[in-house]
């Protein structure tokens, strides 16, 4: 069916009027600048907006924040922090559902050593530790639940956003570098990280899982991609972008 440009021009305006006058504003108040110079550079008003947190979430985010690099001036992060708790407070939980009959529950929490890490997605490894990434800060963390000692290790690419994680049958790590379009292995027993670059370098947000072959679903904004590799590779291995009747 052909549709007259003047009326695909009239859909366009109807749909973006509205959306545009929606768009919700920073409130006005001694961090908005801050806000505006230190956060808009990678973030829309609206990912701000509608967060909500307490002062230690906020100062939570603010590390992970500075630790990615947001330009905040030293002087400056009491104010933006005291900005962001007064105007974006945490939000009421949802209720409980409330159920029948005893239950006992018991949660051992470990503080991870570098603040704003932003630990990512713990993986129980076949020798009793978990690991995790430290997706904010550059870093796989070995946390030993025996001793509660945290091992902290740093892939040789800077600022890599290391994301999703899986161990393979000869006890390498294997991770997504969310922020620098590789994809990493890490041996343990060497302490040496090999990198894969994938075939897009814009490719972006992950999530892995894996077996004897290990699959990786990428994503470069919000268009979702398949890289597949066969376990084991030898260094310089290629990565193949499948195509969705060969997955
Ligand atoms: C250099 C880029 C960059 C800058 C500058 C930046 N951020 Fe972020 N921010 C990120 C990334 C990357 C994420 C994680 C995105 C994701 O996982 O979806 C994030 C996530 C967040 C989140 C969600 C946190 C969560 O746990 O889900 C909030 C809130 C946030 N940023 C607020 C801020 C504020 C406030 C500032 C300014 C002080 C700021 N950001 C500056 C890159 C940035």
């Amino acid at each position: 069916m052909r549709i007259s440009l003047s009326f695909r021009l009239a859909i366009a305006l109807f749909c973006g009027a509205p959306a545009a006058m929606a768009q919700p504003q920073l409130p006005a108040g001694p961090g908005k600048a801050v806000v505006e110079q230190s956060c808009l550079g990678c973030h829309e008003p609206i990912r701000i907006i509608n967060a909500g947190y307490n002062r230690q979430d906020w100062q939570n985010v603010i590390h992970m924040m500075l630790n990615v690099g947001a330009p905040v001036p030293p002087d400056q992060v009491v104010v933006l922090t005291d900005y962001l708790v007064a105007n974006f407070p945490e939000k009421p939980k949802p209720a409980p559902s409330l159920l029948g009959g005893s239950a006992r529950v018991e949660i051992k929490e470990w503080v991870v050593p570098t603040a704003g890490s932003r630990p990512h997605d713990p993986l129980a490894y076949p020798d009793g530790s978990i690991w995790y990434t430290g997706h904010m800060a550059n870093l796989l963390g070995r946390l030993d639940p025996r001793t509660g000692k945290i091992t902290e290790y740093h892939p040789d690419t800077p600022s890599s956003g290391p994301h999703g994680l899986v161990a393979d049958q000869d006890g390498n790590i294997w991770f997504t570098g969310n922020f620098a379009g590789y994809i990493g292995k890490f041996d343990p027993k060497t302490g040496k990280f090999i990198d894969y670059p994938l075939p897009d370098p814009n490719a972006r947000q992950t999530m892995s899982s894996g077996t004897r072959t290990m699959r990786v679903a990428i994503s470069a904004g919000s268009i979702p991609r398949r890289a597949r590799r066969r376990s084991s590779p030898r260094r310089g291995g290629r990565i193949r972008r499948p195509t969705a009747s060969s997955i």
